[in-house]
Protein backbone atom coordinates (compact mmCIF):
# COMPACT_ATOMS: atom_id res chain seq x y z
CA UNK A 1 0.00 0.00 0.00
CA UNK A 2 0.93 3.63 -1.00
CA UNK A 3 1.01 5.92 1.72
CA UNK A 4 0.22 9.36 0.76
CA UNK A 5 1.04 12.25 2.83
CA UNK A 6 -1.31 15.17 3.26
CA UNK A 7 -0.06 18.30 4.12
CA UNK A 8 -2.81 20.77 5.37
CA UNK A 9 -1.51 24.53 6.46
CA UNK A 10 -5.49 25.87 5.97
CA UNK A 11 -8.18 23.42 6.99
CA UNK A 12 -10.85 25.77 5.59
CA UNK A 13 -9.03 26.53 2.00
CA UNK A 14 -7.93 22.54 1.75
CA UNK A 15 -11.70 21.22 2.60
CA UNK A 16 -11.28 19.31 -0.54
CA UNK A 17 -8.91 17.09 0.72
CA UNK A 18 -10.43 16.62 4.20
CA UNK A 19 -13.34 15.57 2.64
CA UNK A 20 -11.34 12.95 0.98
CA UNK A 21 -9.54 11.81 4.65
CA UNK A 22 -13.39 11.29 5.67
CA UNK A 23 -14.02 9.04 3.12
CA UNK A 24 -11.35 6.70 3.79
CA UNK A 25 -12.21 6.39 7.31
CA UNK A 26 -16.35 6.27 6.44
CA UNK A 27 -15.04 3.47 4.29
CA UNK A 28 -13.02 1.64 6.93
CA UNK A 29 -9.55 2.82 6.34
CA UNK A 30 -6.86 4.36 8.16
CA UNK A 31 -5.54 8.16 8.32
CA UNK A 32 -2.73 9.44 10.34
CA UNK A 33 -3.45 12.70 11.96
CA UNK A 34 -1.86 15.56 13.96
CA UNK A 35 -3.13 16.82 17.37
CA UNK A 36 -1.99 18.98 20.11
CA UNK A 37 -0.75 15.95 21.80
CA UNK A 38 0.81 13.79 19.35
CA UNK A 39 0.05 12.14 16.46
CA UNK A 40 -3.36 9.86 16.30
CA UNK A 41 -3.71 6.64 14.30
CA UNK A 42 -7.85 6.90 13.11
CA UNK A 43 -10.45 4.85 12.22
CA UNK A 44 -14.44 4.51 12.35
CA UNK A 45 -14.66 4.44 16.03
CA UNK A 46 -18.21 2.78 15.71
CA UNK A 47 -17.03 0.38 12.76
CA UNK A 48 -15.61 -3.02 15.37
CA UNK A 49 -13.64 -3.56 11.34
CA UNK A 50 -11.71 -0.59 10.68
CA UNK A 51 -10.46 -0.22 14.26
CA UNK A 52 -9.59 -4.04 13.78
CA UNK A 53 -6.82 -2.60 11.45
CA UNK A 54 -5.71 -0.25 13.81
CA UNK A 55 -4.20 -3.53 15.92
CA UNK A 56 -2.88 -5.09 12.99
CA UNK A 57 -1.30 -1.49 12.03
CA UNK A 58 0.80 -1.06 15.24
CA UNK A 59 0.90 -4.71 16.31
CA UNK A 60 -1.37 -3.54 19.41
CA UNK A 61 -2.25 -6.07 21.99
CA UNK A 62 -5.74 -6.93 21.72
CA UNK A 63 -6.69 -6.40 25.28
CA UNK A 64 -5.23 -2.47 25.30
CA UNK A 65 -8.84 -0.21 24.19
CA UNK A 66 -8.91 2.52 22.19
CA UNK A 67 -9.85 5.84 23.05
CA UNK A 68 -12.90 7.97 21.15
CA UNK A 69 -12.69 11.31 19.29
CA UNK A 70 -14.90 13.95 19.00
CA UNK A 71 -15.74 16.78 17.41
CA UNK A 72 -18.57 18.20 19.96
CA UNK A 73 -20.67 17.45 22.62
CA UNK A 74 -23.36 16.15 20.35
CA UNK A 75 -20.92 13.34 20.01
CA UNK A 76 -19.76 12.73 23.58
CA UNK A 77 -23.89 12.02 24.09
CA UNK A 78 -23.47 9.35 21.17
CA UNK A 79 -21.11 6.72 22.89
CA UNK A 80 -21.58 8.08 26.34
CA UNK A 81 -23.99 6.42 28.76
CA UNK A 82 -23.56 8.89 31.63
CA UNK A 83 -21.81 12.25 32.08
CA UNK A 84 -21.15 12.07 35.51
CA UNK A 85 -20.59 16.03 37.59
CA UNK A 86 -17.27 15.39 37.73
CA UNK A 87 -16.87 14.97 33.82
CA UNK A 88 -19.35 17.94 33.39
CA UNK A 89 -16.71 20.00 35.09
CA UNK A 90 -13.66 18.55 33.01
CA UNK A 91 -15.58 18.98 29.85
CA UNK A 92 -16.39 22.68 30.63
CA UNK A 93 -13.08 23.37 31.73
CA UNK A 94 -10.88 21.47 29.65
CA UNK A 95 -12.63 20.56 26.75
CA UNK A 96 -11.82 20.93 23.28
CA UNK A 97 -7.44 20.18 24.69
CA UNK A 98 -5.38 17.82 25.71
CA UNK A 99 -7.58 15.43 28.16
CA UNK A 100 -9.21 12.05 27.58
CA UNK A 101 -12.18 11.86 29.90
CA UNK A 102 -13.08 7.93 31.19
CA UNK A 103 -17.06 7.37 31.48
CA UNK A 104 -19.54 4.51 30.91
CA UNK A 105 -20.08 3.81 27.55
CA UNK A 106 -22.90 3.10 24.90
CA UNK A 107 -23.57 -0.16 23.56
CA UNK A 108 -23.38 1.57 20.09
CA UNK A 109 -19.52 1.58 21.15
CA UNK A 110 -17.97 -1.96 19.60
CA UNK A 111 -16.53 -4.44 22.41
CA UNK A 112 -13.58 -4.82 19.82
CA UNK A 113 -12.29 -1.26 21.19
CA UNK A 114 -13.05 -1.16 24.60
CA UNK A 115 -10.84 -4.54 25.26
CA UNK A 116 -14.26 -5.82 27.18
CA UNK A 117 -14.56 -2.50 29.49
CA UNK A 118 -17.90 -1.20 30.26
CA UNK A 119 -16.03 2.04 29.74
CA UNK A 120 -14.64 4.59 26.88
CA UNK A 121 -12.14 6.99 26.72
CA UNK A 122 -13.28 10.38 24.95
CA UNK A 123 -11.07 13.17 24.38
CA UNK A 124 -12.18 16.42 22.23
CA UNK A 125 -8.90 17.44 20.54
CA UNK A 126 -8.33 21.14 19.82
CA UNK A 127 -5.89 20.66 16.74
CA UNK A 128 -7.48 22.10 14.47
CA UNK A 129 -6.90 19.58 11.63
CA UNK A 130 -7.97 17.07 14.03
CA UNK A 131 -11.33 18.65 14.67
CA UNK A 132 -11.61 19.42 10.43
CA UNK A 133 -11.10 15.53 10.07
CA UNK A 134 -13.26 14.13 12.59
CA UNK A 135 -16.18 16.28 11.58
CA UNK A 136 -15.51 15.15 7.35
CA UNK A 137 -16.00 11.89 9.05
CA UNK A 138 -19.12 12.48 11.15
CA UNK A 139 -18.54 9.76 13.06
CA UNK A 140 -16.13 9.37 16.59
CA UNK A 141 -12.61 8.70 15.70
CA UNK A 142 -10.87 5.97 17.66
CA UNK A 143 -6.96 6.89 17.31
CA UNK A 144 -4.33 5.75 19.25
CA UNK A 145 -1.17 6.97 19.40
CA UNK A 146 0.21 6.17 15.43
CA UNK A 147 3.56 4.42 16.38
CA UNK A 148 4.37 0.69 16.40
CA UNK A 149 3.72 -0.36 19.98
CA UNK A 150 6.35 0.12 22.54
CA UNK A 151 7.73 2.58 20.03
CA UNK A 152 7.54 6.15 21.21
CA UNK A 153 4.74 8.50 20.11
CA UNK A 154 5.05 10.26 17.05
CA UNK A 155 5.06 14.19 17.06
CA UNK A 156 5.92 15.03 13.53
CA UNK A 157 4.63 13.45 9.95
CA UNK A 158 8.27 11.90 9.39
CA UNK A 159 8.02 10.11 12.54
CA UNK A 160 4.27 8.43 11.74
CA UNK A 161 6.05 7.88 8.30
CA UNK A 162 8.68 5.97 10.23
CA UNK A 163 6.30 3.43 11.84
CA UNK A 164 3.65 3.46 9.06
CA UNK A 165 4.71 3.68 5.79
CA UNK A 166 3.00 0.80 3.79
CA UNK A 167 0.10 -0.29 6.10
CA UNK A 168 -1.90 2.89 6.01
CA UNK A 169 -3.53 5.02 2.91
CA UNK A 170 -2.76 8.40 4.42
CA UNK A 171 -1.59 11.03 6.63
CA UNK A 172 -2.68 13.99 7.10
CA UNK A 173 0.72 16.18 8.13
CA UNK A 174 -0.37 19.70 10.32
CA UNK A 175 3.40 20.51 11.63
CA UNK A 176 4.73 19.53 14.74
CA UNK A 177 2.13 18.47 18.04
CA UNK A 178 2.66 21.55 20.31
CA UNK A 179 2.47 19.35 23.98
CA UNK A 180 4.56 16.49 22.33
CA UNK A 181 3.14 13.88 25.39
CA UNK A 182 -0.26 12.44 25.25
CA UNK A 183 -3.55 13.53 26.88
CA UNK A 184 -4.02 13.10 31.24
CA UNK A 185 -6.70 10.31 31.27
CA UNK A 186 -8.74 11.10 33.59
CA UNK A 187 -11.74 8.27 35.56
CA UNK A 188 -14.57 10.07 36.38
CA UNK A 189 -16.79 7.31 36.39
CA UNK A 190 -16.38 7.08 40.74
CA UNK A 191 -17.00 9.21 43.33
CA UNK A 192 -13.49 11.04 43.42
CA UNK A 193 -11.61 11.62 39.83
CA UNK A 194 -8.66 9.98 39.09
CA UNK A 195 -5.29 10.86 36.90
CA UNK A 196 -4.50 7.03 35.11
CA UNK A 197 -2.01 8.83 32.99
CA UNK A 198 -0.66 12.16 33.30
CA UNK A 199 -0.35 15.05 30.81
CA UNK A 200 -0.31 18.48 29.93
CA UNK A 201 -4.02 19.07 32.29
CA UNK A 202 -1.65 18.76 35.13
CA UNK A 203 -3.00 17.58 38.49
CA UNK A 204 -3.02 20.96 39.80
CA UNK A 205 -5.26 21.91 37.22
CA UNK A 206 -7.58 19.69 38.05
CA UNK A 207 -7.51 19.96 41.52
CA UNK A 208 -8.30 23.37 41.44
CA UNK A 209 -11.74 22.65 38.87
CA UNK A 210 -12.69 19.64 41.50
CA UNK A 211 -11.65 20.35 45.00
CA UNK A 212 -9.21 16.83 44.80
CA UNK A 213 -8.37 14.12 42.22
CA UNK A 214 -6.18 10.95 43.05
CA UNK A 215 -3.78 9.55 41.10
CA UNK A 216 -3.36 6.12 39.78
CA UNK A 217 -0.43 4.31 41.87
CA UNK A 218 1.07 2.76 38.97
CA UNK A 219 2.03 6.00 37.76
CA UNK A 220 4.55 6.80 40.34
CA UNK A 221 5.51 2.81 41.37
CA UNK A 222 6.92 0.18 38.97
CA UNK A 223 4.98 -2.57 40.99
CA UNK A 224 1.52 -1.72 40.41
CA UNK A 225 -1.35 -2.93 38.24
CA UNK A 226 -2.30 0.48 36.16
CA UNK A 227 -6.38 0.87 35.79
CA UNK A 228 -5.37 2.16 32.06
CA UNK A 229 -4.52 -1.31 30.22
CA UNK A 230 -1.71 -0.03 28.01
CA UNK A 231 -0.16 1.98 30.85
CA UNK A 232 1.31 -1.16 31.75
CA UNK A 233 3.31 -1.89 28.49
CA UNK A 234 7.03 -1.33 27.99
CA UNK A 235 6.90 2.06 26.57
CA UNK A 236 8.64 4.84 25.30
CA UNK A 237 11.75 2.80 24.83
CA UNK A 238 14.81 3.38 22.54
CA UNK A 239 16.82 0.85 21.80
CA UNK A 240 19.79 1.37 24.11
CA UNK A 241 19.01 0.92 27.67
CA UNK A 242 18.38 4.62 29.70
CA UNK A 243 19.23 5.31 33.73
CA UNK A 244 17.74 8.49 34.45
CA UNK A 245 19.69 10.76 36.93
CA UNK A 246 17.62 12.55 39.59
CA UNK A 247 17.53 15.76 41.96
CA UNK A 248 19.10 18.82 42.22
CA UNK A 249 19.23 21.25 39.42
CA UNK A 250 22.31 22.72 39.96
CA UNK A 251 24.29 19.73 40.50
CA UNK A 252 23.60 17.93 37.35
CA UNK A 253 26.21 19.16 34.96
CA UNK A 254 28.94 17.54 37.28
CA UNK A 255 27.32 14.63 38.30
CA UNK A 256 26.69 14.23 34.61
CA UNK A 257 30.31 14.56 34.05
CA UNK A 258 31.24 12.59 36.97
CA UNK A 259 28.50 9.43 35.34
CA UNK A 260 29.68 9.72 31.37
CA UNK A 261 33.41 9.24 32.26
CA UNK A 262 32.87 6.42 34.39
CA UNK A 263 30.68 4.77 31.91
CA UNK A 264 33.01 5.74 29.04
CA UNK A 265 36.44 4.33 31.10
CA UNK A 266 34.34 0.91 31.09
CA UNK A 267 33.96 0.69 27.26
CA UNK A 268 30.56 2.42 26.89
CA UNK A 269 29.55 4.48 24.04
CA UNK A 270 26.80 6.99 26.06
CA UNK A 271 24.54 9.07 24.99
CA UNK A 272 22.90 11.70 26.65
CA UNK A 273 19.53 13.19 26.87
CA UNK A 274 19.03 16.34 28.85
CA UNK A 275 19.00 20.37 29.86
CA UNK A 276 21.06 22.72 28.02
CA UNK A 277 23.07 23.57 30.40
CA UNK A 278 23.93 19.61 31.31
CA UNK A 279 24.91 19.51 27.67
CA UNK A 280 26.88 22.56 27.45
CA UNK A 281 29.48 21.27 30.60
CA UNK A 282 29.56 17.78 28.49
CA UNK A 283 31.27 19.78 25.03
CA UNK A 284 34.37 18.52 25.50
CA UNK A 285 33.61 14.78 26.88
CA UNK A 286 30.64 13.54 24.62
CA UNK A 287 30.62 13.90 20.89
CA UNK A 288 27.90 15.91 19.47
CA UNK A 289 25.92 13.34 17.38
CA UNK A 290 25.19 11.77 21.06
CA UNK A 291 24.07 14.84 22.81
CA UNK A 292 20.07 15.42 23.02
CA UNK A 293 19.49 19.29 24.10
CA UNK A 294 15.69 18.98 25.56
CA UNK A 295 15.90 22.60 26.14
CA UNK A 296 16.52 25.02 29.34
CA UNK A 297 16.32 23.25 32.62
CA UNK A 298 12.46 23.91 34.29
CA UNK A 299 11.21 24.99 30.84
CA UNK A 300 8.67 21.74 31.00
CA UNK A 301 6.54 22.75 27.54
CA UNK A 302 9.93 22.86 25.33
CA UNK A 303 11.26 19.48 27.55
CA UNK A 304 7.60 17.57 27.01
CA UNK A 305 8.00 18.58 23.21
CA UNK A 306 10.96 17.65 22.67
CA UNK A 307 11.68 14.45 24.62
CA UNK A 308 10.27 11.37 22.11
CA UNK A 309 11.90 12.44 18.48
CA UNK A 310 14.99 12.74 21.04
CA UNK A 311 14.52 9.12 22.30
CA UNK A 312 13.91 7.70 18.57
CA UNK A 313 16.61 9.69 17.44
CA UNK A 314 19.28 7.60 19.53
CA UNK A 315 18.33 4.14 17.70
CA UNK A 316 20.42 5.79 14.87
CA UNK A 317 23.10 6.48 17.12
CA UNK A 318 26.08 3.80 18.31
CA UNK A 319 24.86 5.07 22.25
CA UNK A 320 25.08 1.45 23.71
CA UNK A 321 23.94 3.34 26.79
CA UNK A 322 21.75 6.49 27.65
CA UNK A 323 21.62 8.98 30.21
CA UNK A 324 18.81 11.60 30.79
CA UNK A 325 18.07 14.36 33.29
CA UNK A 326 15.23 13.96 35.21
CA UNK A 327 12.93 16.87 35.77
CA UNK A 328 11.00 18.34 38.79
CA UNK A 329 7.35 16.39 39.04
CA UNK A 330 5.44 19.40 39.79
CA UNK A 331 2.96 20.29 36.59
CA UNK A 332 3.33 19.59 33.91
CA UNK A 333 6.80 17.52 34.92
CA UNK A 334 4.55 14.63 36.03
CA UNK A 335 3.81 13.65 32.74
CA UNK A 336 7.58 13.90 31.44
CA UNK A 337 8.92 12.04 34.78
CA UNK A 338 6.19 9.53 33.65
CA UNK A 339 6.98 8.67 30.28
CA UNK A 340 11.07 8.93 31.37
CA UNK A 341 10.04 6.29 33.76
CA UNK A 342 9.17 3.90 31.90
CA UNK A 343 11.54 4.54 28.93
CA UNK A 344 14.00 4.05 31.50
CA UNK A 345 12.30 0.70 33.53
CA UNK A 346 12.41 2.96 36.68
CA UNK A 347 16.11 2.90 36.45
CA UNK A 348 17.61 6.15 38.33
CA UNK A 349 20.40 7.18 40.06
CA UNK A 350 19.70 10.15 42.97
CA UNK A 351 22.68 12.30 42.76
O1 LIG B 1 -3.08 12.31 23.38
C1 LIG B 1 -3.61 11.22 23.22
O2 LIG B 1 -4.39 10.71 24.06
C2 LIG B 1 -3.31 10.46 21.90
C3 LIG B 1 -3.87 11.28 20.75
C4 LIG B 1 -3.72 10.60 19.43
O3 LIG B 1 -5.20 11.63 21.01
N1 LIG B 1 -3.84 9.13 21.94
C5 LIG B 1 -3.30 8.16 22.70
O4 LIG B 1 -3.94 6.93 22.58
O5 LIG B 1 -2.35 8.34 23.43
P1 LIG B 1 -3.27 5.59 23.11
O6 LIG B 1 -4.19 4.49 22.65
O7 LIG B 1 -1.87 5.50 22.67
O8 LIG B 1 -3.40 5.69 24.66
C6 LIG B 1 -4.68 5.60 25.28
C7 LIG B 1 -4.55 5.01 26.64
C8 LIG B 1 -4.06 3.57 26.66
O9 LIG B 1 -3.11 3.43 27.72
C9 LIG B 1 -5.34 2.77 27.00
O10 LIG B 1 -5.05 1.58 27.68
C10 LIG B 1 -6.11 3.75 27.86
O11 LIG B 1 -5.87 4.99 27.24
N2 LIG B 1 -7.57 3.52 27.83
C11 LIG B 1 -8.37 3.48 26.73
N3 LIG B 1 -9.64 3.22 27.07
C12 LIG B 1 -9.66 3.08 28.43
C13 LIG B 1 -10.68 2.76 29.40
N4 LIG B 1 -11.95 2.56 29.04
N5 LIG B 1 -10.32 2.71 30.70
C14 LIG B 1 -9.03 2.92 31.08
N6 LIG B 1 -8.02 3.22 30.21
C15 LIG B 1 -8.33 3.28 28.90
MG1 LIG C 1 0.16 5.07 22.68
Amino acid sequence: MQTEIVTITDVNAQQEELRRAGKILRGGGLVAFPTETVYGLGANGLDAEACARIYEAKGRPSDNPLILHVADRAMIAAIAAEVTPIAEKLIAAFMPGPITLIMKRKDIVPDRITGGLDTVGIRMPEHPVARAMIRAAGVPVAAPSANISGRPSPTTAASVLRDMAGRIPMILDGGACHFGVESTIVDCTGPVATILRPGAITREMLTEVLGGCRLDPAIVGAKVVPKAPGMKYKHYAPKAPLTLLEGDPKGMPAAFRRTVRRLQQEGHTVGVLASREVVTALQDLVPQELLADYGPQGDLLTIAAHIYEELIAFNDTPADVLLGEGTTDKGLGLAIMNRLHKASGFHSLRI
